[in-house]
């Protein structure tokens, strides 16, 4: 992966070049795009919207951080923003709070609202990431529509990832505090067991990665979120299925790059 300095060179350059220059420098070849067409349309007049899509611990988070360093344009997270609302305890924070814990999606409208506020910042004019966002089906047309309104090309990377893998990596996961990095017990252990490489933190455990908690969370998003794939092919979405199971994030990530050219 390239470095800060590639990153920096993001702003001055065309964001479809920067993204061509960076998947030639990967020679990633073997992922299959699913439905829509297989054009590949002119990036340089697209603001891109690429929806991270898989199921709980399929890697969006991890893919969304290495997409940022590289892209230059911004992850929204709306587990991530939903989190910081819970810690800081406010009004939205309030509301969702319980069904978080109990690993149950949130009311569409909440979640509508942050995006759209979010999209609406500066940082988030040439593209933005969206990871864990759609989730419904009324998410994915209320999405059509502020994409439509801003002339963003959808590019969905569903990132396939089997079931016992899944269980694997979130009841391993650890997160710090502080810088956000995320570990694991198994995949990528810390250098010193329970404290961040970067900052020295004491690394946290997600509450919603107890077992039963997540076994809730994959059956949303087997009966709530799995279902907009189709939805996706049938509007004629670019959308490829990158094998995550098996590779190193930074080989996922390739495969990614390869694909949004
Ligand atoms: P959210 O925070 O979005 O969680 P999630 O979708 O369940 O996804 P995760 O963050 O658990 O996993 P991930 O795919 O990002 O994987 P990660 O990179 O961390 O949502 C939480 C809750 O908020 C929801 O349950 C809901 O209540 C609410 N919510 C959020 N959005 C909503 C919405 N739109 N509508 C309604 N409600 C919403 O990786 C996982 C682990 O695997 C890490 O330890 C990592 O190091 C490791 N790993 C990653 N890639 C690899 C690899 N290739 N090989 C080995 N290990 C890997």
């Amino acid at each position: 992966m390239r470095g800060a300095s590639a990153a920096g060179a993001a702003h001055s350059k065309d964001l479809g070049v920067e993204i061509q220059d960076l998947a030639r420098e990967s020679q990633v070849t073997n992922s299959e795009p699913l439905g829509g067409n297989n054009q590949i349309p002119n990036p340089k007049s697209q603001i891109l919207a690429l929806i991270l899509f898989g199921p709980p611990g399929s890697g969006k988070g991890t893919q969304a951080k290495l997409l940022v360093k590289t892209l230059s344009i911004p992850q929204i997270s709306t587990g991530d923003m939903l989190r910081e609302h819970v810690r800081k305890g406010n009004a939205v924070g309030t509301k969702v709070e319980a069904k978080m814990k109990a690993g149950i999606l949130v009311k569409d409208e909440v979640v509508n609202g942050l995006v759209a506020e979010r999209l609406a910042q500066p940082d988030a004019a040439r593209g933005f990431i969206l990871d864990g966002y759609p989730r419904t089906r009324a998410q994915a047309e209320t999405l059509c529509g502020m994409l439509n309104s801003r002339g963003a090309e959808a590019v969905v990377i569903h990132l396939v990832v089997d079931y016992n893998e899944v269980i694997a990596r979130l009841t391993g996961r650890r997160q710090c505090p502080v810088c956000g990095t995320l570990y694991n017990l198994k995949f990528k252990p810390s250098k010193v067991p329970g404290v961040c490489d970067l900052e020295g933190a004491a690394l946290i455990i997600r509450e919603d990665d107890r077992e039963e908690v997540i076994r809730e969370r994959l059956d949303a998003y087997a009966k709530q979120t799995e279902p907009l794939i189709e939805f996706y092919r049938q509007n004629g979405t670019r959308l490829y299925d990158v094998d995550a199971s098996s590779e190193p994030p930074e080989a996922v990530f390739g495969k990614i790059l390869a694909l949004i050219q």
